[in-house]
């Protein structure tokens, strides 16, 4: 459930659990799952008992796991230095499981180590974290059933799978991916992971729409212009060209993370905040989103990807020359997409999405752009024209919250100008910024899905992505797709904005 708890706030005790991570080698469970479970600990939010497991078929001992951890949290922790007493703690719950996902034995070994924690519910109580490779989730699953550590009729504790992203790679094979997950575990059981929703600001979308009178009431068509929804990043695609060239922007970040804010900004509000009016409601608002076809594409989505540029004064090299990227890759690294919500709220509002990556900054924001005023008093003072309102949710960083009016400037003139009211996080909260992984693990540990994608969502979601992508099949970049590498995107996606007479607000750097 979302809630308005405070971070020093204590919630329901969670009952103990052993969390058993698959793909315990990887780099995720360095960087963010041990040390999300370590702050957990750390605030007291762990179960009173719990086991954390890391299966994996490097051979290794607890001890050497537990330094290879220590290691990591030395580097990625969110608090430094990292507290020694707290670790040693901690640690103690930490066990290694040698084992091939594709072995039997391995996952009979699992169970008998389980049944060696001496507590029914640490055998029992099992949150399984996936991640590994997509293609092997089906095979864990159907290991796990078999040696009867999977249960889909919670007789035996609970057991309940996390799965991390890509879920699928268009909507058949998120299909087929849902249709193996739930031959052995219920739709409740799966919790499907995306990151931006344990992000504190992406939670506070509703919180700040459904908990302010003000600002609900002009949430439509009525008062609102256009949206946009902005995420970039100035990393170029670095060590990961293998995987991005099977991906691309439109699934690596469309089909998730922006369509997720996209269903937070412009849903209705659930009749309670329970997991699946939460949920119901947000699949509502993608099904309405209107379907493209190939020539609304042609109109209304410009790819992009980075040619050599300069960011921060570093030179970057263009996309195709980077390691594993075919020199001739026509992959997309950024994408920007006007899209309709064919429901009463949002009729012919457009809703400009952007995502890219080498571009100058990183940051994520939602702005709402009011309509003008019906007429302008002013005009003589200010030529005719004065600013359009506007509200921007900055995500990430400098979380906060914006609102641009107009304002007299001092003197006997009647200029106008316009001015800012911001809520900064910071100022207002302090620096409690925990990872979204912690919230995740968290809820998941808890049984609260609020936070995670349901069946259909994910489905939905893919279904636009795929529709989008089905516009470009086949077609290479034509040269108005190309950005230099440190700049805003490619030309094209300016006279995309620039048919309804907007420019795109591009995200400021908070002094
Ligand atoms: C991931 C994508 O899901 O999200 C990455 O695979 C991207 O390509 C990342 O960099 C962005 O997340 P964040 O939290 O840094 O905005």
């Amino acid at each position: 459930m979302l809630t308005s708890e405070k971070p020093t706030e204590p919630r329901k005790a969670l009952e103990p659990c052993t969390v058993v991570i698959f793909g315990a080698s990887g780099d995720l469970t360095a960087r963010k799952l041990i040390p999300a479970l370590y702050h957990l600990f750390k605030d007291g939010q762990m179960p009173a008992t719990f086991r954390i497991v890391g299966f994996a078929r490097r051979e290794k001992t607890d001890a050497l796991w537990r330094e290879e951890l220590r290691a990591a949290l030395d580097q990625f922790s969110r608090t430094k230095p990292v507290d020694n007493q707290v670790w040693s703690a901690f640690a103690q719950n930490l066990f290694y499981c040698l084992g091939d996902l594709a072995d039997a034995t391995a996952y009979t070994k699992l169970g008998q180590m389980l049944t060696g924690f001496g507590n029914q519910s640490l055998r029992d109580n099992l949150l399984f974290y996936m991640a590994t490779q997509p293609s092997q989730f089906g095979l864990i699953v159907e290991q796990l059933h078999n040696a009867t550590l999977l249960h889909k009729n919670g007789e035996h504790g609970w057991q309940r799978l996390v799965v991390e992203k890509p879920f699928g790679h268009d909507l058949a094979s998120a299909h087929q991916l849902n249709q193996e997950l739930t031959r052995y575990v219920q739709e409740q059981q799966v919790f499907r992971i995306d990151h931006y929703l344990g992000k504190e600001t992406v939670q506070n979308i509703l919180m700040f729409r459904f908990s302010n009178a003000i600002f609900e009431r002009l949430w439509n068509r009525d008062s609102i212009d256009h949206v946009q929804i902005t995420v970039s990043e100035k990393l170029g695609v670095g060590g990961r060209g293998g995987y991005y060239e099977e991906a691309g922007a439109v699934r690596d970040m469309v089909q998730n993370h922006l369509l997720q804010v996209l269903s937070l900004v412009a849903m209705e509000p659930p009749v309670s905040l329970e997991a699946e009016p939460v949920r119901d409601e947000k699949v509502k608002l993608l099904k309405s989103v209107r379907p493209f076809t190939p020539a609304d594409v042609a109109k209304q989505v410009v790819r992009g990807q980075y040619s050599a540029g300069t960011i921060d004064g570093k030179p970057l090299p263009g996309y195709r020359q980077e390691q594993k990227v075919k020199p001739d890759s026509n992959v997309e690294t950024y994408a920007a997409i006007k899209l309709f919500i064919d429901n009463w709220r949002w009729s012919d509002v457009p809703f400009y999405l952007r995502t890219g990556k080498a571009l100058p900054m990183s940051a994520s924001e939602v702005r709402i752009q009011f309509r003008p005023t019906p007429h302008v008093l002013f005009a003589a003072q200010c030529g005719g024209k004065i600013d359009q309102n506007a509200l921007t949710l900055r995500l990430q960083p400098d979380e906060g919250i914006s609102l641009r009016f107009n304002g007299k400037v001092p003197g006997a003139s009647l200029g106008a100008r316009p001015v800012r009211m911001h809520f900064s996080y910071d100022a207002e909260f302090g620096a409690y910024t925990p990872e979204a992984y912690e919230r995740l693990l968290l809820e998941a540990m808890a049984g609260d899905a609020t936070l995670f994608i349901r069946r259909d969502e994910v489905e939905t979601a893919w279904q636009i992505a795929d529709s989008i992508r089905a516009g470009w099949d086949g077609k290479p970049l034509s040269n108005r797709e190309f950005y230099a590498a440190g700049t805003w995107g490619p030309v094209a996606a300016d006279d995309l904005i620039a048919q309804t007479g907007q420019t795109w607000h591009e995200p400021q750097a908070v002094k």
